[in-house]
């Protein structure tokens, strides 16, 4: 039969992650072994520790990937692995795993590049018509990414200072939450009501940059006031006009470039994908356009290997092969 199979693996952060793909779309296993209770005390990820659960992780999330999708390694036409961006510890489990399963069972390797998984996450819900916008907003980037073709990125604008899920995590820090705060925040907004006025940062009239370091200190200043004054503001409150900042500068940024290069789909990607105003704020803005917009289930816009699974897929079919040498790349380009 002629049905193609890839196995891919994520550990680029803190979730280890398995999935088998059937013919570049049909997800046929998809497990996460997520570490977040471990890192939670810390109010972070902390590398060493991620390290060694991957390490701990990896295998029986790979024999539970294969269980679930009633398959073999012998099955597999090809093996993909996340090389980078991420904490070079966690990535070297995963690119090594990888390794010996494709040298043991000589099938070809094909490295992913993180953030190429999060756009192609969309494509498991709808085939991609080019050209096309991906607005990124992870825990570690925020860019608007033009595509062509397959595999073809032009990063057209980027944070210059924090990730939009940084600037979450940070504020949720402030308001002592939990890690991970963007959830957090996500759900204090809707209930409180978006009465600060946070500063919105458009910067140049004609940039797809974004900057959200401007907004954190706001955050802090406010709070910092009204302590002095022995005022204090509701969290939720807190929480929504900060999520209104963040999410009408995304939404404000991708209508005007998906406009200008006059795209067929706009493609949400990352882990602040999950983030309900986001949404919202898309799926308004978006409605009346002939512009398709793609946002991802919950589940795969925060990490996981479905993701680099289509994309690697899309890349084996392309020809993309990785040599032994196949190395972790922490800081990798899109
Ligand atoms: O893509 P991701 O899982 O990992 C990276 O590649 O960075 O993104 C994680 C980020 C974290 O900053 C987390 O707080 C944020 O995504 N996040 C959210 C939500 N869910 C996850 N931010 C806002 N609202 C959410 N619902
Ligand atoms: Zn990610």
């Amino acid at each position: 039969n002629n049905d193609q199979y890839l196995l891919a693996i994520e550990t680029s952060c803190d979730e280890t992650a398995v999935a088998i793909i059937k013919n570049e779309r049909e997800l046929v296993a998809n497990v996460v072994a997520s570490q977040i209770e471990s890192h939670k005390r810390f109010g972070g990820v902390v590398p060493e520790i991620a390290s060694r659960h991957h390490i701990e992780q990896i295998t029986v999330t790979l024999e539970e990937a294969l269980t679930e999708a009633g398959l073999t390694l012998d099955d597999m036409d090809a093996i993909g692995v996340t090389e980078g961006p991420g904490l070079v510890g966690a990535l070297l489990v995963g690119v090594n795993a990888a390794k010996g399963l494709a040298f043991a069972k000589h099938k070809p390797l094909v490295g992913v590049h993180h953030i190429a998984g999060h756009i192609y996450a969309s494509r498991l819900e709808k085939e991609f018509e080019f050209p096309l916008l991906a607005l990124v907003v992870s825990g570690g980037h925020t860019e608007l990414v033009l595509m062509k073709g397959h595999n073809d990125f032009e990063v057209i604008g980027e944070t210059r200072d924090d990730a939009a899920g940084e600037a979450y995590d940070k504020v949720a820090r402030l308001l002592r939450l939990p890690y991970p705060g963007g959830p957090e925040i996500d759900r204090l907004a809707a209930q409180g009501e978006a009465v600060i006025d946070f500063p919105r940062a458009w910067l140049e009239e004609d940039s797809y940059d974004f900057s959200f370091s401007g907004l954190k200190s706001a955050v802090i200043n406010k709070l910092h006031n009204a302590s002095q004054k022995g005022e204090e503001f509701k969290p939720e409150d807190v929480a929504a006009s900060f999520q209104e900042s963040v999410v009408d500068v995304l939404s404000t940024k991708t209508k005007k470039a998906a406009t200008a290069y006059e795209v067929n789909q706009v493609v949400v990607a990352g882990g602040v994908a999950a983030n309900k105003g986001l949404r919202q704020a898309l799926t308004e803005t978006f409605k009346d356009t002939d512009i398709d917009l793609l946002i991802p289930p919950l589940n795969l816009c925060t990490d996981n290997a479905a993701m680099i699974a289509t994309a690697g897929a899309v890349a084996y079919k392309q020809g993309h092969r990785a040599a032994w040498d196949l190395n972790a790349h922490p800081g990798l380009d899109l």
